[in-house]
């Protein structure tokens, strides 16, 4: 079995891309080992804070970002790096040649309850050199990501990864190496599985609605098969699952906030999810347009994301073609 960075190396993969996924994955496996200890760790549990999002921070919330910060800061390769967590971009080498930006816990809501969760992550290259420290370096399309992944903390630990020639899984060995264990991984085009959080049904467009409808009419319905419904709540889980055996993951726009167009996050999720899908022949829109074409215009902005088989993700767009 080959491991992560000789798989990276014998594929053409820049060295220093290489060293700074190398990197990360020492943070991944540090967050892994807190995870695994939970209560006995004294993990778990909520803090008194509310990050930027408006969302009470759990303990682990906070921990896997101070670990992801701490481990890539101190690399001379990283420029600066985002995260759900913190309020604003944190800066490091100023000659580093890469931005990481990432959400170091999704799925929080699990851990507590001991479900899978996981650490997404986006990497992208500073645009020029010479310009000042800002924001406006990450408030690049995800179509300028040079890489992205997530570390599914799941009953085995897996890194899904692309550089932008397909997508490649490794699992963490008990020796502490991610192995590769999937190769070219392939979202089927067809599915007859949805993922949806139903309980906000009363808060979609029309065309959702329809779409969703139509769905669980079943085989008597204008789709003409019967689906079936998951949902974990951590997209990580959920993108693994489409990752496996195909599916439509969605959390649509819906009307709670007007301000907000998803509750997912652009820069944490959605983008490095879409590149995730893509390199693996999927479809990520917001059901009007692709959400890798989208140019950010806020480090927190969220995103509504229907991603995952080529076929069912183009039906969902088609509804909202239709649906005035
Ligand atoms: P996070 O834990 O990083 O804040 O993200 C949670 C996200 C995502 O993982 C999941 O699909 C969704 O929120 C679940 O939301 P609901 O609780 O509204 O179903
Ligand atoms: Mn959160
Ligand atoms: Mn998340
Ligand atoms: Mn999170």
């Amino acid at each position: 079995m080959q491991l992560l960075s000789a798989y990276l190396k014998n594929h053409d993969t820049d060295n220093e891309l290489v060293e700074l996924i190398d990197i990360l994955m020492v943070a991944c496996k540090e967050i892994a080992l807190q995870l695994r200890e939970g209560a006995l760790a004294g993990i778990h549990g909520t803090t008194s804070d509310t990050n930027v999002q408006g969302e009470t921070q759990k303990k682990l919330d906070v921990i896997s970002n101070d670990i992801l910060k701490e481990v890539l800061l101190d690399n001379r390769l990283v420029r600066g790096v985002a995260s759900e967590e913190e309020d604003e971009p944190v800066f490091g080498n100023p000659e580093g040649r890469f931005l990481v930006t990432f959400d170091p816990l999704d799925g929080s809501s699990n851990i507590d309850v001991n479900v899978s969760v996981g650490t997404i992550f986006s990497i992208l290259e500073v645009p020029e050199t010479g310009t000042p420290d800002s924001v406006d370096l990450f408030l690049q399309p995800g179509r300028k990501q040079v890489a992205a992944g997530y570390v599914l903390y799941g009953p085995s630990a897996v890194l899904a990864l692309t550089t932008g020639h397909g997508v490649n899984m490794f699992t963490l060995a008990h020796t502490g190496d991610f192995l590769l264990t999937r190769e070219q991984v392939s979202v089927p085009e067809t599915t007859k599985e949805f993922a949806i959080n139903m309980s906000n049904q009363r808060h979609w467009e029309p065309a959702m609605r329809n779409y969703v409808d139509d769905l669980l009419a079943g085989a008597e319905g204008p789709r003409g098969k019967n689906y079936n419904m998951r949902w974990i709540a951590s997209m990580v889980a959920e993108v693994h699952r489409v990752l496996t055996r195909g599916g439509i993951f969605t959390y649509p726009w819906d009307s709670r906030d007007p301000k907000k167009p998803g509750k997912l996050r652009l820069m944490y999720e959605g983008n490095p999810m879409s590149m995730l899908i893509e390199q693996a022949g999927g479809l990520s829109t917001t059901c009007y347009q692709n959400i890798m074409d989208i140019q950010p215009a806020h480090i927190h902005q969220r995103v509504a994301v229907a991603l995952g088989s080529r076929e069912e993700v183009e039906t969902a767009m088609q509804y909202h073609q239709d649906t005035p």
